[in-house]
């Protein structure tokens, strides 16, 4: 099955994407870790997102669907579309792109977490250089303050997890982000779960969506 997982920065979609991954096989295609690799790589790409996220905007819509457009005709399938669509027009977008390849979604699945918890989440994570391995410096610190400890490298904060664009990429969520839940409720397709819960009694709940 191919699915969306969408909410608020620092719902855990990329918390669960891991999880999927490594327990259930499925391949995610997250747009904030693609445009990231592009900015580390100093591509076209990279370069036109950069100034975008570092303020905690979002990337002009015509950049992110041909990017999404292009992972689409690559072949992967039994997806996990995470941190995409992020707006209604990218929600139609994609519809028409998996029209065209005679794809389909089987769930959007919108995880709920209230605001002061997503603050809290946002400000005290932590991720490895290297290998991207998400740490939270309370939740789930590294045993080495400062490095990763599955490959060694720096554990570092991301640029747009600074308090004050922590308040822009919140803003931009309410403003562009959340009038998805109605585009996706008249699908037919919505699913809202609770995710200020554990990330296993989360997980278990998403498995038992996507079997
Ligand atoms: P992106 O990287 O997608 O950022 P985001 O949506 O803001 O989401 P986050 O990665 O911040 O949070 P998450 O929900 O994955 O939470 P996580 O699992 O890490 O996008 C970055 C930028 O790229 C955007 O601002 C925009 O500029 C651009 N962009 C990307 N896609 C775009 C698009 N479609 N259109 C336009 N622009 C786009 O968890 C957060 C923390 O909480 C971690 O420390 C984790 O350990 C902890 N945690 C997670 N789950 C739990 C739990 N259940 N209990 C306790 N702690 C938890």
């Amino acid at each position: 099955m191919n699915i969306i997982l969408f909410g608020a920065p620092g719902a855990g979609k990329g918390t669960q994407s891991s999880l999927l991954i490594e327990r259930s096989g499925m391949k995610q295609i997250s747009t904030g870790d693609l445009f990231r690799a592009a900015i580390k790589n100093k591509t076209d790409l990279g370069l036109k997102a950069q100034g975008f996220m570092d303020k905690g905007q979002l990337v002009p819509d015509d950049v992110v669907i041909g990017m999404v457009e292009e992972v689409l005709k690559s072949g992967v399938r039994n997806f996990i579309l995470d941190g995409f669509p992020r707006t209604v027009a990218q929600g139609e977008a994609l519809d028409q792109l998996l029209k065209n390849m005679s794809l389909s979604i089987g769930r959007a699945i919108f995880l709920e977490v209230p605001m002061n918890v997503l603050e809290e989440r946002l400000t005290g994570r932590r991720v490895c250089k290297g290998c991207g391995t998400v740490y939270h410096i309370q939740s789930k610190p590294s045993r080495v303050p400062g490095v990763c400890d599955v490959c060694g490298n720096e554990v570092v904060q991301r640029n747009d997890d600074k308090p004050e664009v922590i308040r822009t990429r919140l803003q931009t969520y309410a403003d562009y982000t959340a009038p998805l839940k109605d585009f996706y409720r008249n699908s037919g397709k919505f699913v809202s779960i609770d995710g200020d819960r554990g990330p296993e009694a989360v997980f278990e709940e998403i498995l038992g969506l996507v079997k």
